[in-house]
């Protein structure tokens, strides 16, 4: 049977990862499809015994899904176990389905060469900012503070993961000259939200990463505002393309080609390349 895959979640409409797979698919001479399937509210349970019936070799979870299917499946690997939710779900050899989160490594792998020594100052304690710290950690870094509006929040957060320090978001944008790498997880600056910055950037260091997960804009207000110090800034499609490239990885045993993903989808967007 030919193989076939799929994204499901609520919306499912605007997702850009069946493009995306299926041009890999393609490049790489694989012969299987990648579907959308949109889920209803309610209805994830029989979704999943859909997915397993129709011999579905593995899929992709967004949006609300990530923690509910956890229980629905045989069993999650570490990186999913630390954050809480599953975005990849693969079928082994004996039909076993197994759930991966590959956000976290997705995020890391978009900033390019970076060192485990770097000292990292996160910017927002939600559930994306949850799984890059996860993935930071598996990776051998230890400087990691992360700023927050709501200092209970960014506690319970460092507590859970055992690692970095919680601070305020005056403290980050007083001490921003003692972060190798800045990045903003808020959804300040998302299309239809407020376009104010979590922190002011003026004590940047001078070689500093600057990255935003979202990617819509392309440019935030916050990553315009960086470019203003001339430091490297990344956008949050890298982390789209990345996260999908591992899970392509897992899959196929390929891992595809993520520079010519990340130009088409700015294309696609309507931008141009900024990234590199
Ligand atoms: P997700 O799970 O998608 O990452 P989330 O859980 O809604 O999103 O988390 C959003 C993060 O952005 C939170 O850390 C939130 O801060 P609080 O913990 O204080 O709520 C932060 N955030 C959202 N709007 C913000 C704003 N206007 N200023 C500063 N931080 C903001």
């Amino acid at each position: 049977m030919k193989k076939w895959f799929a994204v499901i979640g609520n919306p499912i409409s605007h997702s850009l990862s069946p493009f995306m797979h299926e041009k890999w698919l393609n490049e790489n001479d694989i012969d299987a499809s990648y579907i959308p399937i949109h889920v209803e509210e309610g209805k994830l349970e029989d979704a999943v015994k859909a997915l397993k019936l129709l011999g579905c070799s593995g899929w992709n979870v967004t949006v609300p899904y990530k923690e509910a299917i956890i229980p629905l499946l045989d069993d999650i690997d570490e990186s999913a176990k630390g954050i809480g939710a599953v975005n990849t779900v693969v079928k082994t050899a004996d039909n076993r389905f197994i759930g991966y989160n590959t956000d976290g490594l997705g995020f890391i792998k978009s900033l390019g060469p970076i060192k485990p020594e770097d000292r990292i100052l996160m910017i927002g304690a939600g559930g994306a900012a949850r799984g890059i710290v996860h993935a930071f950690k598996q990776a051998g870094f230890t400087n990691i503070s992360v700023a927050n509006r709501t200092a209970e929040k960014v506690a319970r957060m460092m507590a859970d993961l055992q690692i970095g320090q919680g601070i305020t978001l005056q403290e980050a944008e007083n001490n921003l000259g003692s972060f190798d790498i800045v990045i903003q997880t808020t959804p300040q600056g998302m299309k239809n939200q407020a376009n104010t910055l979590p922190i002011q950037l003026k004590n940047l260091k001078v070689d500093a990463i600057v990255a935003d997960i979202v990617y819509n804009p392309l440019v935030t207000p916050f990553l315009e505002a960086a470019k203003e110090y001339n430091v490297r800034t990344i956008n949050g499609l890298g982390m789209l393309v990345h996260q999908g490239a591992i899970a392509f990885s897992y899959w196929n045993g390929v891992y595809p080609n993520s520079t010519n993903m990340i130009e088409l989808l700015t294309e696609q967007l309507g931008g141009n390349y900024v990234n590199r």
